[in-house]
C-alpha cells in the first residue's frame, strides 16, 4: 500500500533541463513537489530513448521525495535489479511488454519497491482485473507514450472512471496514477475522475516558473478531488 496523500502531483523529469536538474527538482519542490516520475524509453517499445538507470541515481542524490520509474521498455524484468539499485522507490511496467506479469510484479517486490502496471490507451482495462490485486499502483496513460508536450487523449477522462469503478468492484487498494497532456485546464476534472497521482512533464518544467506551476496544480487537483471525495 502507497502512504500518499492524493491528490499527489508528480512532475515527470523527461521534461526538466538536464543542465540544471537538481536546480529544477529543487525548484519544483519549493512549489509543493513530494513525488518524481522518471521516463525511461528504450527506443523499441516506445519511438524514443530517454535515459537509464544513471538519471534514476542523479535524482535520487538530489532529493528525499518518492521516486517511481515508469519503464517503457521490451523485457522489463532484465532492469529492475538496476533500477532499484539506483534508488527506485516504485517501478512500473507496461502490461503490454510482460509475459510474466505477476512474476515481473513479485520480482519488483523482492527488489524492495512498490508496484506499478501500466496500459496504453489502446489497451483494454479488462486486461487488469487478474492482476488488480497484486499492484501498488495502475497506471493510465492519458497520451500514446513516447513524448513529453503531446495533447491529453479525450477518452481518458471516462477512462479514469471506468479504472475507479472497477477498483470498487474488486475491492481492490491500488492507486491510479495518470500520465501525460496534464496541464492546469484539465487538472481538475482529471482529479475529480479519480486519479490519485498524476504526472506532469512540460506544463511543470517547459513554461517559466516551476514552483508556481507546481502549486496551481496542487491547488487545482485538490479543488476537484475534494469535490468527488465529498460526493
Ligand atoms: C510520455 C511520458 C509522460 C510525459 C508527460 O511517454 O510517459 O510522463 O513525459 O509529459 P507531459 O506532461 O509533457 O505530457
Ligand atoms: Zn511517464
Amino acid at each position: 500500500m502507497l502512504s500518499c496523500t492524493p491528490p499527489v502531483i508528480a512532475p515527470s523529469l523527461l521534461a526538466s533541463n538536464l543542465k540544471h536538474l537538481e536546480q529544477d527538482i529543487k525548484n519544483a519542490e519549493k512549489g509543493g513537489a513530494e513525488w518524481f516520475h522518471c521516463d525511461i524509453m528504450d527506443g523499441h517499445f516506445v519511438p524514443n530513448i530517454s535515459f537509464g538507470p544513471m538519471l534514476v541515481e542523479a535524482a535520487n542524490s538530489c532529493t528525499n521525495a518518492f521516486i517511481d520509474v515508469h519503464l517503457m521498455i521490451e523485457e522489463p524484468h532484465r532492469f529492475i535489479p538496476m533500477f532499484a539499485d539506483a534508488g527506485a522507490q516504485l517501478i512500473t511496467v507496461h502490461l503490454e511488454t510482460c509475459t510474466h506479469l505477476h512474476q515481473t510484479l513479485q520480482m519488483i517486490r523482492d527488489h524492495g519497491c512498490h508496484t506499478g502496471v501500466a496500459i496504453n490507451p489502446g489497451t483494454s482495462l479488462c486486461n487488469l482485473q487478474a492482476i488488480a490485486e497484486s499492484t501498488d499502483l495502475i497506471l493510465l496513460m492519458t497520451v500514446n507514450p513516447g513524448f513529453g508536450g503531446q495533447k491529453i487523449i479525450d477518452s481518458s477522462f471516462d477512462r479514469i472512471r471506468s479504472l475507479k469503478v472497477l477498483r470498487d468492484e474488486l475491492k481492490s487498494s491500488f492507486q491510479i496514477q495518470v500520465d501525460g497532456g496534464i496541464h492546469a485546464g484539465n487538472v481538475r476534472e482529471i482529479a475529480a475522475a479519480g486519479a490519485d497521482i498524476i504526472v506532469a512533464g512540460s506544463k511543470v518544467f517547459q513554461n517559466g516558473n516551476i514552483a508556481a506551476n507546481v502549486t496551481e496544480l496542487i491547488d487545482q487537483a485538490r479543488a476537484g478531488y475534494t469535490s468527488t471525495s465529498t460526493s
